[in-house]
C-alpha cells in the first residue's frame, strides 16, 4: 500500500513537473497562472523574487514574439518597439537585463541603484496581498552600488547597443544613500558613473522607503536638484546622452503638482514616470498583511497613478511625455493610462500575480483595442481623453 502510494505520488509530482516545465517553455498564460505563479507564491516574497530573477537570468522565462508596428513609440529621442516596460525594482542591480528583455519588454528599467552598496530594511520587508493583487514593500533601496551595477552593464554594453537600436532602450533608476549628507551629490555621481550606460535615466525622488526622499519634491529642492543633474547630464563624455526623468509619488497635493510641474518645464527635464508606490491605503484593501508599514502597489493603486499621470498631462500640457506606471495587468489599463496622457507605461507587480506571459498579454489586448478605437498608433491614443 506505501509503495502505491509513493509511485502515485511520484507520478503526480512527474506530472506537476512536467506541467510546469511546459508552462515555464511555452509561456502560456493559463498554465503560469494555474500551475507555476502558486508553487512561486508559496514560497516566501523576497525568496520568490530572487527566484524569478534568477529564472530570467538564466534565460529560463518564455520569449516574446515580434511586436506590431502599431506598438512602436518615440519618445525622448529613442525608439520603442512595443511601449510596455519593466518597472524599476524588480532588477534593482542589473542581473538579469538580457533575459528580461527576451520576456516582450519593450524597455527594462534597472535600479534603483545608490553609490555605496548597502542593505536596505531589516526582512521580512515585503508583502504579497493576495486578495488585492497588490504588494507592500519597505526594501529601503537595497543596492549593490554604482561600481557592481557598472561592471556588470559594461559587460553587456555591445549587446544592449545593439538592443537599443532595435527599439528596446535601457533605463537605469538613480537613488541616494540612507546615510548621505548630500542627496544631489548622489545624484550627480549616479548620471557621472552610470548615465554613460543608459539610454534614461530616472531621478527617484519618490520611493517611500527612504527618510525624507520624497522631500526632494518640494520646488526649491527639486530645481536645485534638477539643474544640477542636467548640467552633469549635458557633459557627460558620450556620444549620445541619456535623457533625464523624474519619478514622482501618488501622494502628492494640488500645490506639489503644480510645483512639480512648473519645475520640469523650466529645467527641461524630458520625462515624467508616474507612479511610485503609494503611502495611502485605499479603503477595501482585504490582505491580512494591509497594515505593515511601506509603499503599496499594484490594483488598488491603478486609479490614483492614472490620475496623477492625467493631472500632470493637464498641467504640462502635453509637452513632457509620462510613462504611467501603477497597477497595469491588462491592455485596458495601459490604454487608460495612454489616454490619459501616458506615451509608455511599465508594470511590475502583475508579474508576482501572472508571471512573465502578462506581458505579452498587455500589448495583445492593448494592440486589439487601439485598433478597437480607431487609433493607428500609440501616439495617436496618448491624451485622448484630454481632447
Ligand atoms: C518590491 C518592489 C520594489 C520596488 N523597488 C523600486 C525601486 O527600487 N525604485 C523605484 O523607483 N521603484 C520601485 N518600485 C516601484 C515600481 O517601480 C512601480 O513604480 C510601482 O510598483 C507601481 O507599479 P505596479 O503597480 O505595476 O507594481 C518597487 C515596487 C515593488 C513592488
Amino acid at each position: 500500500m506505501a509503495a502505491l502510494r509513493r509511485r502515485v505520488l511520484a507520478a503526480a509530482a512527474a506530472g506537476g513537473g512536467l506541467l510546469l516545465g511546459w508552462a515555464l517553455a511555452t509561456g502560456d498564460e493559463r498554465l503560469y497562472v494555474a500551475a507555476v505563479m502558486p508553487v512561486l507564491r508559496a514560497v516566501p516574497p523576497e525568496a520568490a523574487h530572487g527566484l524569478a530573477l534568477r529564472a530570467a537570468a538564466c534565460g529560463l522565462l518564455p520569449s516574446g514574439r515580434p511586436d506590431s508596428p502599431i506598438l512602436e513609440v518615440h519618445v525622448f529621442g529613442q525608439r520603442f518597439c512595443n511601449p510596455v516596460g519593466l518597472a524599476a525594482g524588480f532588477d534593482k542591480h542589473g542581473e538579469a537585463v538580457d533575459g528580461l528583455y527576451k520576456m516582450g519588454f519593450g524597455f527594462v528599467e534597472v535600479g534603483t541603484v545608490t553609490p555605496q552598496p548597502q542593505e536596505g530594511n531589516p526582512k521580512p520587508r515585503v508583502f504579497r496581498l493576495a486578495e488585492d493583487e497588490a504588494v507592500i514593500n519597505r526594501y529601503g533601496f537595497n543596492s549593490h552600488g554604482h561600481a557592481a551595477v557598472e561592471r556588470r552593464l559594461r559587460a553587456r554594453q555591445q549587446t544592449q547597443l545593439r538592443l537599443t537600436e532595435a527599439g528596446m532602450p535601457l533605463g537605469i533608476n538613480l537613488g541616494k544613500n540612507k546615510s548621505s549628507a548630500d542627496a544631489a551629490a548622489d545624484y550627480v555621481a549616479g548620471v557621472r558613473t552610470l548615465g554613460p550606460l543608459a539610454d534614461y535615466l530616472v531621478v527617484n525622488v519618490s520611493s517611500p522607503n527612504t527618510p525624507g526622499l520624497r522631500d526632494l519634491q518640494g520646488r526649491a529642492e527639486l530645481h536645485s536638484l534638477l539643474t544640477k543633474v542636467l548640467a552633469e547630464r549635458d557633459v557627460l563624455p558620450c556620444e549620445r546622452k541619456p535623457a533625464v526623468l523624474v519619478k514622482i509619488a501618488p501622494d502628492l497635493s494640488a500645490q506639489d503638482k503644480q510645483d512639480i510641474a512648473s519645475v520640469v518645464c523650466e529645467v527641461g527635464v524630458d520625462g515624467l514616470i508616474i507612479s511610485n508606490t503609494t503611502v495611502s491605503r485605499p479603503g477595501g484593501l482585504r490582505g491580512r498583511q494591509r497594515a505593515e508599514p511601506g509603499g503599496l502597489s499594484g490594483t488598488p493603486l491603478r486609479e490614483l497613478s492614472t490620475q496623477t499621470v492625467r493631472d500632470m498631462y493637464a498641467l504640462t500640457r502635453g509637452r513632457v511625455p509620462i510613462v504611467g506606471v501603477g497597477g497595469v495587468s491588462s491592455g485596458r489599463d495601459a490604454l487608460e493610462k495612454i489616454r490619459a496622457g501616458a506615451s509608455l507605461v511599465q508594470m511590475y507587480t502583475a508579474l508576482v500575480y501572472r508571471g512573465p506571459p502578462a506581458v505579452a498579454a498587455v500589448k495583445r489586448e492593448l494592440e486589439e483595442l487601439l485598433r478597437e478605437q480607431g487609433f493607428k498608433s500609440v501616439a495617436e491614443a496618448v491624451g485622448a481623453d484630454h481632447r
